[in-house]
C-alpha cells in the first residue's frame, strides 16, 4: 500500500495543506479529488505564504505530479490565474507536473448566478457558502446536464451541451426574472480559456492505475471537512461533494486502498452557518479566533471557534477509517488556563456519544465537557517531542483515548518545517508502516 488519503475531521480548515506539502516531500504525485477552489489550503514556505485554492499542495515541491481528479468542480478561469500567481513566484506549473482529468464538470459564471439567486430565495436556511459555483456546478453534473472538460475539444457536441444546459438555466433565471445568457455570451465564456486548459486534460484514471503498477507514491488531499460532507456532515449545511476519505477513490478513478490520515485542530472552527455544539460566543472563542488568526482564506470571513470536539472527531476518524491523526494548533492554546473538551452531549434527557442527523437535534445539543489544566507555556515553532509540556502531553493522550486512534505528527506553526513526529508513519518499501 503505497497511497495516503488525508481528510479534515472538523468542518475544514485544520491545516490540511500543511500536513499534505510536509508529506509530499516523500511522495511522486498528490491527488485533489472532490470539492473546487472553494477550499483554501495556507502554506509557508522560507517565510512566503502561498495560499492554493485549487491546485493540490505539491505544486510547491519540485518534481512532483499534481493531479485533479475527476471529482472536483473545475473552473478552469480560476485554475489558470491561480498557475499565473505561482508563475509569478517562480513556480513552473505546466502540462508534465499538472495533470486534470478529462471527465471534470467545468463551474461557469451562470453556477454563481444561481448560488447567489438561490442562497437570497433561502430564507430558513441560509448556508453561507463560499459563492464559488460549487453546488450548483454539482447539481449539473448530477443533472447529467454539466459541460465537462473534455467538451470543450468538439465544437459540435460542446454546441449541443450549451443549449442543453442553458435551457435550464435560463428557465430558472425567468421564472426569478433574472436576466438570461445567451449562448453566444456562454460560448465565449468557455472559449476564453479552452485553449489555456486543455494541454492539462488527461485520461487520469488510467494514469493513476499505471502509476501504482509502477510503485509511485500518491497522497490524495482531501479539501473541506468530515461535517461538510454531503451525506455525513451537518445537512444542510454542507458542501456539495463527500469529504470523507471514500470519495478519493470515486473522486479519481483509482481503485486502490490506502492508509487514511485525519486532521484536526486542537479546537474547533466552523466557517458559514450550521450546528455547531461546542461554539463558545464569549471571550473565550474570541481568544481563539484571535490567536488562531481564524479568518476564512477563501471568502475573508471570520471563522466561529469553540473547544474541541472528540465525539465529533471519534465519529470522523469511524466514518473515513482514519488510522492515526494530526492534531494542529496546538499552540494557539498555549495561554490557556483551563482547556475543555466536549466528550458527550445531552439532548432531552439524553446522553449522545455521537452526532445525531437530524439538524433540529443538532441545533440543541448541550455538550458534556472534561477539563484540563492548561500548560501555560509557548510551544510555538516547537520541533522536538522533549521540549513540550506535560499537560500538553496529558492532553493529548487523553484526545487520543477519546478519539479511539493514536496522534502520531503535531504541528506547531505554519511554518513547513515546524511538526514534531511522535509515531513513524511513512512511505517505505511497498508498505506504508506505522
Ligand atoms: P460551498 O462549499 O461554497 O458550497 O459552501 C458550503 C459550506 O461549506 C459553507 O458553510 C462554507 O463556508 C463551507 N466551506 C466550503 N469550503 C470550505 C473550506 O475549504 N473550509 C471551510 N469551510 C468551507
Amino acid at each position: 500500500m503505497n497511497n495516503i488519503v488525508i481528510v479534515g475531521l472538523q468542518w475544514g480548515d485544520e491545516g490540511k495543506g500543511k500536513i499534505v506539502d510536509y508529506l509530499s516531500e516523500n511522495a511522486d504525485v498528490v491527488v485533489r479529488f472532490q470539492g473546487g477552489n472553494n477550499a483554501g489550503h495556507t502554506i509557508v514556505v522560507d517565510d512566503e505564504v502561498y495560499k492554493l485554492n485549487l491546485l493540490p499542495s505539491a505544486v510547491l515541491r519540485r518534481g512532483k505530479i499534481s493531479v485533479i481528479g475527476n471529482g472536483v468542480a473545475l473552473d478552469s478561469h480560476a485554475l489558470i490565474s491561480e498557475i499565473g500567481s505561482l508563475k509569478v513566484k517562480g513556480m513552473d506549473v505546466n502540462p508534465n507536473n499538472l495533470m486534470v482529468s478529462e471527465s471534470c464538470p467545468l463551474i461557469l459564471s451562470i453556477h454563481k448566478d444561481k448560488e447567489k439567486l438561490l442562497e437570497d430565495l433561502n430564507v430558513n436556511h441560509k448556508i453561507g457558502t463560499t459563492n464559488k459555483g460549487i453546488g450548483p456546478c454539482y447539481e449539473d453534473k448530477v443533472g447529467r446536464r454539466a459541460i465537462r472538460l473534455c467538451d470543450l475539444e468538439n465544437v459540435d457536441e460542446l454546441n449541443k451541451k450549451v443549449d442543453t444546459l442553458l435551457n435550464y438555466h435560463n428557465a430558472l433565471r425567468r421564472g426569478l426574472s433574472y436576466q438570461v445568457v445567451k449562448k453566444e455570451e456562454m460560448l465565449r465564456e468557455i472559449k476564453e480559456v479552452s485553449k489555456k486548459i486543455l494541454p492539462y486534460k488527461k485520461p487520469l484514471w488510467r494514469i493513476l492505475d499505471d502509476f501504482v503498477k509502477k510503485g509511485k507514491r500518491i497522497i490524495f488531499e482531501g479539501a473541506q471537512g468530515t461535517f461538510l460532507d454531503i451525506d455525513h456532515g451537518t445537512y444542510p449545511f454542507v458542501t456539495s461533494s463527500n469529504t470523507v476519505a471514500s470519495q478519493a477513490v470515486i473522486g479519481s478513478g483509482l481503485s486502490s486502498s490506502a492508509y487514511v490520515i485525519g486532521v484536526a485542530k486542537a479546537y474547533t472552527t466552523r466557517v458559514g452557518n450550521g450546528p455547531f455544539p461546542t461554539e463558545q460566543k464569549n471571550e473565550v472563542g474570541n481568544n481563539l479566533s484571535t490567536i488562531g488568526k481564524e479568518v476564512g482564506t477563501v471568502s475573508n470571513r471570520r471563522r466561529r471557534c469553540g473547544w474541541f470536539d472528540a465525539v465529533l472527531v471519534r465519529q470522523a476518524v469511524q466514518l473515513s477509517g482514519v488510522s492515526s491523526i494530526v492534531l494542529t494548533k496546538l499552540d494557539i492554546l498555549d495561554s490557556f488556563d483551563t482547556i475543555k473538551v466536549c466528550t458527550g452531549y445531552k439532548y432531552s434527557g439524553e446522553i449522545y456519544d455521537y452526532l445525531p442527523a437530524s439538524h433540529s437535534i443538532q441545533e440543541e445539543l448541550e455538550p458534556i465537557y472534561e477539563e484540563f489544566p492548561g500548560w501555560k507555556e509557548n510551544t510555538q515553532g516547537k520541533r522536538s517531542v522533549k521540549e513540550l509540556p506535560l499537560n500538553l502531553m496529558k492532553y493529548m493522550r487523553r484526545v487520543e483515548e477519546l478519539v479511539g486512534v493514536p496522534i502520531h505528527l503535531i504541528s506547531t506553526s505554519p511554518k513547513r518545517e515546524d511538526v514534531i513526529e511522535l509515531r513513524d508513519v511513512k512511505f517505505s518499501e511497498g508498505a506504508l508502516v506505522s
